[in-house]
């Protein structure tokens, strides 16, 4: 039998390769998906999966893919998990997902494997996600489910020889895209401990003094289309926006997260760009959504925020909500200038052919078409049931 390996290059699921053959007899096929993550070349990690006795090795650009289908849904949603957190990992396993389930079908193999922890969400991101689109898949989960602890992986590769770099590994947990990078373990799970610079690869330090930058961005139908006036494809928007939001400390945070599988923990990211990108969506949207549209699309995005969070990519309710969420981004339209300063992303401009401001409405100067005498009439009839209700409690409290 087969199995499709999510292969990432490092000690775990390059020694997961030999480890799944020597446990099951399975013959391993390693897949590795770019998301635009970055770092090592692709090509050198899909020659090190041969080495380390993958049958087949595959290499799936999905930065495209990625963008369009995964980051673009999230930036009209404004999807931020606890307020804060752009969903970084939680975007990127079920477009992994997709390419795990499609090489399966491809080379005939009966079951995925993935190399997460069991403390963690992406297990379930994983293993739902293939649940839903190959439901006959099987699952393997070698560091959860057969002991493949980090020192038996050492010795694992030590005794074979597998062409790995132990001691050149980072101290912390880190996974990356497009989309920004998250990092954990290792000292950050103190939570009184302020996390030391080396953490850093997407931002500057922010209290280091530069001069400030300022960026003018293009939305239409509540996706980011241009830069300072500059049409560019999403990857290519995103991956220049890391650049100079990065430089100028713009996205980093620090959280206490609430994990899907009731463990609190410390998280560390940096995505200058998404922190960059949804303050100004959110703002357009300010400008040119309707009260009570806007208002309904705030409870909208947070629901849509924690079920991609909590692995439900492929469900029905994301895919519904999905359909809210692009009908009412069709007006937002519309250009919003940000500076990018000490670390932060401050919106100082906007301006839409689709703005519902009103200047005639909301000027206190000349030109006010704001009749001021309609409200009278408005307050009294907005706080009726107010005094009837409140001359209620005054009678029976006597
Ligand atoms: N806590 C974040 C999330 O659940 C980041 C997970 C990072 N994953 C990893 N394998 N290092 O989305
Ligand atoms: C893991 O435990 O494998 C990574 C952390 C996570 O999934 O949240």
């Amino acid at each position: 039998d087969r199995v499709v390996l999510a292969y990432s290059g490092g000690l775990d699921t390059s020694v997961a390769i030999g480890w799944i053959g020597a446990e099951t007899g399975a013959e391993v096929v390693a897949l590795a998906v770019d998301v635009g993550q970055g770092g090592e070349d692709l090509e050198v990690i899909r020659q090190r999966a041969l080495t380390c006795g993958a049958v087949e090795s595959v290499v799936v650009d999905a930065r495209e893919e990625f963008a369009r289908s995964f980051v673009a849904p999230a930036i009209r949603a404004n999807a931020l998990y606890m307020d804060r957190y752009p969903l970084i990992s939680s975007l990127s396993r079920p477009v992994i997902v997709r390419h795990l389930v499609e090489a399966a079908h491809t080379f005939g193999a009966g079951a995925i494997a993935h190399g997460c922890t069991g403390k963690g969400n992406d297990q379930v991101r994983f293993e739902v996600g293939v649940m839903a689109l190959a439901p006959e898949l099987k699952v393997l989960a070698p560091v959860r489910d057969s002991g493949m602890t980090r020192d038996k992986a050492i010795a694992f590769a030590d005794e074979r020889g597998l062409p790995i770099d132990v001691t050149a590994r980072s101290p912390y947990s880190i996974d990356q895209n497009l989309w920004g990078r998250t990092a954990e373990c290792g000292v950050l799970e103190d939570p009184w401990a302020q996390p030391p610079e080396d953490v850093f690869v997407y931002t500057a330090d922010p209290t280091l003094a530069r001069d400030p930058d300022e960026v003018t961005i293009g939305f239409v139908d509540g996706l980011p289309v241009s830069l300072d006036g500059r049409a560019l494809p999403l990857p290519e928007l995103v991956a220049e926006l890391n650049t100079r939001a990065g430089a100028q400390g713009v996205g980093r945070i620090d959280l206490i997260e609430d994990r899907l599988v009731g463990i609190k923990s410390r998280e560390i990211y940096e995505c200058p760009a998404a922190i960059t990108l949804l303050t100004a969506h959110r703002d357009l949207e300010d400008l040119t959504l309707e009260r009570d549209l806007a208002r309904f699309k705030r409870g909208v995005d947070q629901r849509w925020a924690e079920l991609v969070y909590d692995g439900l990519w492929y469900s029905p309710l994301r895919a519904a909500l999905d359909a809210f969420v692009d009908d009412a981004s069709v007006r937002v339209s519309g250009d919003v200038r940000i500076r990018l300063a000490g670390g932060v992303a401050q919106v100082v401009g906007r301006r839409s052919e689709a703005s519902l401001y009103d200047h005639a409405l909301a000027t206190y100067d000349a030109g006010d078409q704001f009749d001021q005498r309609d409200a009278r009439g408005f307050i009294d009839l907005w706080g009726l049931p107010s005094k009837v209700w409140a001359a209620r409690e005054q009678r029976l409290a006597r």
